[in-house]
């Protein structure tokens, strides 16, 4: 896929397909009215004869438009206005990608960045328009006997009208494909089922990145490490799988200078079968995306990366799987992590947090700025915020700030949850230091102050992704991608500084 910003009217160009937006209203946007004009009216004339609606959503592919040399004029619905909110821009650009992909039009014009926004520039749109493309034309197919014919459509100039913006223009345009090559890195990870993404598997992509890259190394943390390190936690959750687990650490160092690392730590369950305390058969479907978070500190990783970003990363990913077998651990058993302090395990699938407390406490030898952890760590996040918001909560106002920010910013939203010390209690237990689950209250906070117990020593936020990463149960099952916006974002925003 090949993307460009160009400046200007692109009528004229020949063997493309002009997309334009209109109102239910029948008004024109400034290149729709152009092209009206020279077509001696085609386009109004097909409006007020009422054969298209405007609606949000809807297309309409012109072709053989008299005087127009394109091959297709592609009318997408803009709804009420040409002022539109975010969901609309991203709806309105998705649907017009979508109508031409299933058309011959290999390459298209987008005139859709001329559509007004509050809150968000031109080159806000031409980042998005990036990412929406690729996201919708994105499919995964590796195991299917008979592919689907991929779409022609394989190139896409934005055209913006402000010059003194085409600099930021070309500036977006570069991170918009960055951040939207990644995303899809990520959802390939993801998509693997879990006989083939197993934590080895993981962490060979983790060491193919420090082949490729230059800035990246990799380093991987066997079994025996982690016994003689005393991480009882993350291996007690490894115990009853036949899956070696793995550490992998993954730095990427875009800058000569020294500098403290942004440490980016992964959940990274390649399968949660919830272990001995054993998911039912409905809720298991879906948690081969259980290891999202550590994809997303890969693509995350890899778009810094193939932006050179001049920062220091550090990436943790915690792999392993959970199995329930006759070796397994069970309820009650009390285990010690690598900070020293007892965990008894009181439910096997509340796994996320005990690989994720060794892996924290592992961090703390990288002196890092500030760490954020991934992870789809609750289904009390789906329940509290649906599938829209990433669940956030933090132990430093200014880091949740930025990342609430850079969420807006990416339109990769996150919402903050409370880590108030009230719900510390929860987690009280007769025998160890503190047991592994707080009950069914407020499920996603008693999970990060399960946490947050192994990051008093640094600035840290968790980013609970169970609702947003993928899309699990039922027959729509996909990744998203997502956080990788969000944390890329956040990284730009650090380099900008
Ligand atoms: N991986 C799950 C969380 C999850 C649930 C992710 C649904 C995506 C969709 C996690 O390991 C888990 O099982 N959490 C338990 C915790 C409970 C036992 C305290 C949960 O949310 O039920
Ligand atoms: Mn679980
Ligand atoms: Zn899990």
């Amino acid at each position: 896929m090949k993307f460009t910003v160009k400046l200007g009217d692109l009528d004229k160009q020949r063997k493309t397909s002009l997309i334009v937006g209109v109102t239910e209203k029948g008004e024109l946007s400034p290149s729709a009215k152009r092209l009206d004009k020279t077509s001696q009216n085609f386009i109004s004339k097909l409006l007020k004869k009422g054969d298209f609606q405007g609606k949000i959503g809807s297309t309409l592919l012109l072709p053989s438009v008299p005087h127009i040399q394109a091959d297709h004029i592609l009318l997408a619905g803009c709804g009420e206005t040409l002022t539109v909110n975010e969901r609309d821009f991203r709806r309105i650009v998705s649907s017009s990608i979508k109508a031409l992909s299933s058309s011959s039009a290999s390459h298209a014009v987008s005139y859709l960045a001329e559509l007004q926004m509050d809150g968000h520039d031109l080159a806000w749109r031409v980042k998005q328009t990036v990412e929406i493309f690729v996201d919708t034309l994105y499919c995964f197919q590796q195991y299917k006997s008979k592919k689907s014919t991929a779409p022609a459509l394989k190139e896409l100039t934005i055209a913006i009208a402000d010059k003194k913006a085409l600099s930021a223009c070309e500036k977006a345009l570069k991170q918009g494909i960055a951040i939207a090559e990644n995303v899809s890195y990520t959802k390939n990870l993801a998509n693997q089922p879990s006989n083939i993404c197993t934590p080895s598997y993981m962490a060979e992509q983790a060491k193919k990145l420090a082949k490729e890259y230059k800035a990246i190394s990799t380093k991987v943390l066997e079994e025996k490490d982690m016994r003689k390190l005393g991480m009882g936690a993350f291996l007690a959750v490894a115990k009853g799988s036949a899956q070696a687990p793995k550490l992998v650490c993954i730095e990427y160092k875009g800058t000569a200078k020294k500098q403290a690392p942004i440490a980016l730590v992964g959940k990274g369950i390649t399968f949660d079968t919830g272990g001995i305390s054993l998911k039912p058969a409905d809720a298991m479907v879906g948690m081969k995306y259980d290891m999202c978070g550590s994809a997303t500190v890969l693509g995350t990783i890899k778009a810094a990366a193939d932006l050179k970003l001049p920062i220091h990363i550090v990436g943790i990913l915690a792999l392993a799987e959970n199995m329930p077998s006759g070796v397994a651990t069970k309820p009650e058993d009390i285990v010690t992590t690598l900070s020293g302090q007892t965990v008894e395990i009181l439910n096997t699938d509340a796994e996320g947090r005990l690989v994720l407390c060794d892996a924290l406490t592992y961090c703390e030898r990288y002196k890092p700025a500030v760490v954020i952890d991934i992870a789809t760590l609750t289904g009390a996040v789906v329940v509290a915020l649906g599938h829209h918001a990433t669940g956030l909560l933090s132990n430093n106002d200014k880091l949740a700030k930025d990342l609430l920010h850079a969420g807006i910013q990416s339109h990769d939203r996150a919402w903050q949850l409370p880590l108030w010390e009230e719900y510390q209690e929860q987690l009280r237990s007769p025998f160890a230091d503190m047991s592994n689950t707080g009950g069914r209250m407020g499920g996603t906070i008693t999970a990060a102050c399960f946490l947050s117990r192994f990051t008093k020593k640094f600035t840290w936020a968790h980013l609970d992704v169970a609702g947003t990463a993928a899309m699990m149960g039922g027959t729509d099952r996909y990744a998203t991608g997502r956080p990788v916006p969000l944390l890329t974002q956040y990284l730009i925003n650090q380099c900008e500084k």
